[in-house]
């Protein structure tokens, strides 16, 4: 299953384009589940370190519905709106909070692939930023960051929503950088899954 993550705390544009990416992935015949940070209770880690003695958050609050998901997620699509030249401070959190889930498995994300989605109200509101932010995050995690290439996608997908949800139905190029995104995305997760028997798959 290929999880969705919106760290928007809005049913616009960032939830929605989250939705697109979910449906193409679907198409091109990956499982999909979405998630959103939109109305859910969700506060910042603590780094109390209860989770490195316990294997579990001390936090009990929304993210034990995020929890099972991501421990069950073979890639991951976060999609976070830019905020202040990066990603929103509801996406950083759950980024933060999955150290309880490393504190379980240091393994659980290893060799998963990911992708992200950065949706601005300008143009070029930090987009870029925020979509190597994420990276960042799958980077530290021995995971596999997709981008959808050159010639459109350098990064990843980046739309331009000019604050509404008519604006970033109207981003054509956005929906570009996401088609050649999931496409990436999709080959990446079916050669993973045949990379599964071989001999060094997981070793490291
Ligand atoms: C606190 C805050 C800061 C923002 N900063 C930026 C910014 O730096 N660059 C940008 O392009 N848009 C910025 N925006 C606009 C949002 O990125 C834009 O409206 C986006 O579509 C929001 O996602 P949503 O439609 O899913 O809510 C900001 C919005 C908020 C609320």
């Amino acid at each position: 299953m290929i999880l969705g993550i919106s760290g928007s705390p809005r049913k616009m544009a960032t939830e929605h384009i989250l939705s697109e990416a979910l449906k193409m992935l679907g198409e091109l015949g990956l499982e999909t589940e979405q998630f959103t940070v939109r109305g859910k209770q969700i506060s910042p880690c603590r780094h109390c370190d209860y989770c490195l003695k316990n294997k579990e958050c001390i936090v009990k609050d929304d993210m034990y519905q995020l929890y099972p998901l991501i421990r069950e997620a073979s890639g991951f699509v976060i999609a976070t709106p830019v905020y202040n030249g990066s990603m929103s401070a509801q996406t950083k959190i759950i980024i933060d909070r999955t150290r309880a889930t490393l504190a379980a498995d240091p393994k659980a994300l290893r060799l998963k692939p990911g992708m992200a989605i950065a949706v601005g109200g300008d143009r070029m509101g930090g987009q870029e930023l925020a979509v190597q932010q994420i990276h960042t995050f799958y980077i530290l995690n021995g995971m596999i960051p997709v981008s959808g290439g050159f010639f459109g996608a350098n990064l990843g997908a980046t739309f331009w929503s000019r604050d509404t949800l008519d604006g970033v139905m109207l981003d054509e190029e956005g929906f570009r950088t996401l088609r050649k995104t999931t496409k990436r995305f999709a080959e990446t997760v079916v050669h993973l899954e045949k990379m599964k028997g071989s001999d060094y798959y997981g070793k490291g």
